[in-house]
């Protein structure tokens, strides 16, 4: 897997890993000085791979290795380069390395495609600071919602502000746009982030679908009092209000098939021991597989949501900051990845995803496929995790496998 003078994947993966918002944990959100230096060092990683590279409009990275002649459709190859806060070091990375990888490979070998292929590491999958996922992906697919821009992070910074101290102006967005006919299909390598692979002992597998997600931001308003005066039966608690809902939500999800609710984020006010919450804010990430069932669900949700803070005498405000359908891999893309695995002595396996993945924007645009690799026990958006080198390199072998028999569609 060496190459040129190219760190090893696994030395990528750890050189990335070290440039983080904070010193003891992995986290790299959009926008931040830590994005502008991964994209630097990405690009020379590109450069040095045999690929032209360049940042675009929303913040991606982007490398081109030209086919037989300059300027014919891409195959395009990546993932993203943004993290949750403490996150594991292969989510996203992984599948950006893995192609400059590929692509020095090819360059090593002195060889040219009838198609170009081109890496991307995407700016912002995640949605760790605007709460709004894909952005990066979006903006390729020209499917960016321009209303975006306006969102806040949590210091209270718009999107707009921090892509101009960024050095990005935000009426180039457009521009990241690629044409239906400039990307011939999207492919991406990337964990499991999920215990199946594991399960069956298979270092890969071939992803089907891409579970639906949507994401709620809630707040409910009660009253602030005193913890010592105020008897039980007479508060508006906004916090106690936020538990039962809570509580409610993990019922309403299990009673519905190849569903997940989680409440990952929570905040209280004002937040202090002797004051009874006023105000509770909480996330809610929804995920199915049928979009049918998670627009049911989520129906189901709000109801019972506003039918707790009803009772408990508080107000409900109930925001959508996410959603996407879910999506099906192209069948032509996935037969090739799975002559791709027979081809490099790998037996087929199919699994869907429960995680989201550019790969679902990017169906937008084009036909997409992915690869999983199996992670250890399916641990993901935690620091623990973790991926067998022996994994790493049978990724690269099917990927290359992959570009090297590539049929544009
Ligand atoms: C992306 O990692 C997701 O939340 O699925
Ligand atoms: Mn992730
Ligand atoms: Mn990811």
């Amino acid at each position: 897997m060496m190459s040129n003078n190219l760190p090893s994947i696994i030395e990528m993966i750890e050189t990335l890993a070290l440039i983080s918002e904070d010193k003891d944990f992995l986290t790299r959100r959009y926008l931040t000085s830590q994005h502008k230096k991964v994209n630097q060092l990405v690009a020379d990683w590109m450069s040095v791979a045999g690929m032209k590279a360049w940042q675009d409009p929303i913040g991606n990275i982007v490398g081109r290795y030209e086919g037989h002649e300059n300027g014919l459709p891409a195959l395009m190859l990546g993932s993203h380069l943004d993290t949750v806060v403490n996150a594991g070091k292969y989510d996203g990375m992984l599948g950006v390395v893995t192609a400059i990888h590929c692509v020095a490979s090819l360059q090593r070998q002195g060889k040219r495609l009838p198609f170009a292929v081109e890496v991307i590491g995407f700016a912002d999958e995640e949605g760790t600071r605007f709460k709004s996922t894909y952005l990066g992906s979006k903006a390729v697919a020209g499917t960016f919602d321009l209303d975006t821009l306006d969102r806040l992070d949590s210091d209270g910074i718009s999107m707009k502000e921090a892509l101009n101290t960024f050095g990005l102006d935000i009426k180039n967005i457009p521009q990241a746009a690629r044409s239906k006919n400039e990307i011939a299909a999207y492919v991406e390598l990337h964990i499991e982030q999920g215990p199946v692979l594991e399960d069956k002992n298979l270092a890969a597998g071939i992803v089907t679908e891409i579970a639906g997600a949507t994401r709620l931001s809630v707040e409910i308003v009660g009253k602030a009092g005193h913890a010592g005066t105020v008897p039980l039966n007479l508060r508006q608690d906004a916090l106690v209000t936020a538990s039962e809902c809570i509580v409610k939500l993990e019922k309403i999800a299990k009673a519905s098939a190849n569903t997940v609710v989680t409440v990952g984020e929570i905040l209280i006010k004002p937040g202090a021991s002797n004051v009874i919450p006023g105000n509770a804010q909480f996330t809610v990430d929804l995920r199915s597989t049928e979009n049918s069932v998670r627009t049911k669900v989520e129906n189901e949700i709000q109801q019972a949501l506003q039918e707790i803070c009803t009772k408990r005498k508080t107000k409900l405000i109930t925001t959508k900051t996410h959603s996407a359908e879910s999506t099906i891999c192209s069948k032509n893309v996935i037969n090739q990845l799975d002559d791709a695995f027979v081809k490099s002595g790998h037996p087929t396996y199919f699994l869907p995803s429960g995680a989201g993945h550019d790969t679902a924007a990017m169906s937008d645009l084009t036909e997409t496929g992915m690869i999983f690799l199996r992670c250890r026990e399916g641990i993901s958006h935690n620091p623990a995790e973790s991926v067998k080198m022996g994994d790493i390199e049978v990724g690269f072998q099917i990927m290359l496998k992959f570009i090297e028999n590539f049929k544009p569609l």
